[in-house]
């Protein structure tokens, strides 16, 4: 399996990032971490990733309003093809753009059981609360400050005469317990069959006057007028694959995919005669804007031309 690529954005010691990292260097990690930046040059967790082995990026955002500092980062984690974001204390508010180009694909730690305690000061916050547990959460983030759906959370107790330092000492722990594990579930999704469909079904179900029927134990997704323009095939007659099955224009687009890309395209053992095409939805990091692209020329080749005809439309504006 291809291992996912995830870039660490920190702004401090970076003691996240190093569990982070570290727990990608055993054997079954689903990622592999390709970048470790920061907003601050002096961040003591730079170096330590740099010894590593890990490239590292810096910039201060100093002097650059919100939209410009982020198109800079956001340029360095394109640039080393990141497939997921991990902010392990990473103190910068982002801007709605940068936040929204990585929407579903950034995580991010934050040290309370969220929805409580929000933004700054939460073991200091959680003591004068008279909490019985403070704890970690993993979320998704989303334009809202520590908002996001949130993905695992650990509790930690809190024991007399807590103060906040003490608390957060023993937090940390389950951080660094915690946020590897999410990361890897997170990232292992992109290869469950099950989380596979529900993905091909939003985007081939976006499509007008689609709808889903199972075809030889297949799902199918066919347009009105009944023709089908893609099957989700799982380990169909136990060939070990989970892929997209689209139409292409015939067999010589058929034969010129494979050639280009014979990891990602194969051809399907029973619909290979007639031109369709299999892509592979099993190896990791799957680009969807790429496979929604093949869902509607798919489905272009098969919508009745009254459909058709009001896409077009709809293109040309
Ligand atoms: C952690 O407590 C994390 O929850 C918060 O910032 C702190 C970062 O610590 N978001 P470190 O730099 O990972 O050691």
């Amino acid at each position: 399996m291809t291992k996912a690529k995830v870039a660490i954005l920190i702004s401090g010691r970076g003691s996240n990032m190093m569990a982070l990292l570290y727990a990608s260097r055993l054997p079954d990690s689903p990622y592999e971490v390709v970048l470790v930046a920061s907003n601050d040059p002096e961040a003591p967790g730079l170096p330590l990733a740099a010894a590593e082995g890990v490239p590292t990026f810096a910039h201060s955002h100093k002097g650059l309003d919100r939209v410009s500092f982020d198109a800079i980062m956001d340029a360095q984690l394109r640039a080393v093809g990141a497939d997921y974001v991990a902010l392990a204390g990473y103190m910068r508010i982002l801007s709605t753009e940068f936040v929204a180009s990585w929407e579903g694909r950034m995580l991010n730690i934050h040290p309370s059981l969220l929805p409580k305690y929000k933004g700054l000061d939460t073991h200091g916050r959680s003591i004068v609360a008279g909490d019985s547990h403070a704890g970690c959460s993993v979320h998704l983030v989303t334009a809202e400050l520590d908002d996001g759906p949130v993905l695992g959370q650990v509790p930690v107790k809190i024991v007399p005469g807590e103060t906040p330092d003490s608390l957060a000492s023993r937090v940390v722990f389950a951080e660094h317990q915690l946020y590897p594990k999410v990361l890897a579930d997170f990232v292992r999704r992109d290869t469950h069959p099950e989380w596979l469909l529900s993905k091909v079904r939003e985007f081939a179900l976006a499509l007008p006057e689609t709808e889903e029927k199972a075809s030889h134990g297949s799902p199918g997704f066919f347009v009105s007028g009944g023709k089908f323009f893609a099957y989700f095939s799982y380990n169909h007659h136990h060939d070990g694959v989970t892929g997209l099955l689209v139409k292409t224009s015939g067999v010589e687009e058929q034969a010129m995919l494979i050639d280009r890309d014979p990891d990602l395209y194969y051809r399907p053992a029973y619909l290979g005669p007639s031109g369709w095409i299999g892509i592979r939805l099993d190896r990791g990091g799957n680009d969807w804007e790429h496979i929604a692209d093949w869902l509607q020329k798919s489905w272009r080749l098969s919508a009745p031309k009254r459909l058709t005809k009001m896409m077009n439309i709809a293109d040309a504006f």
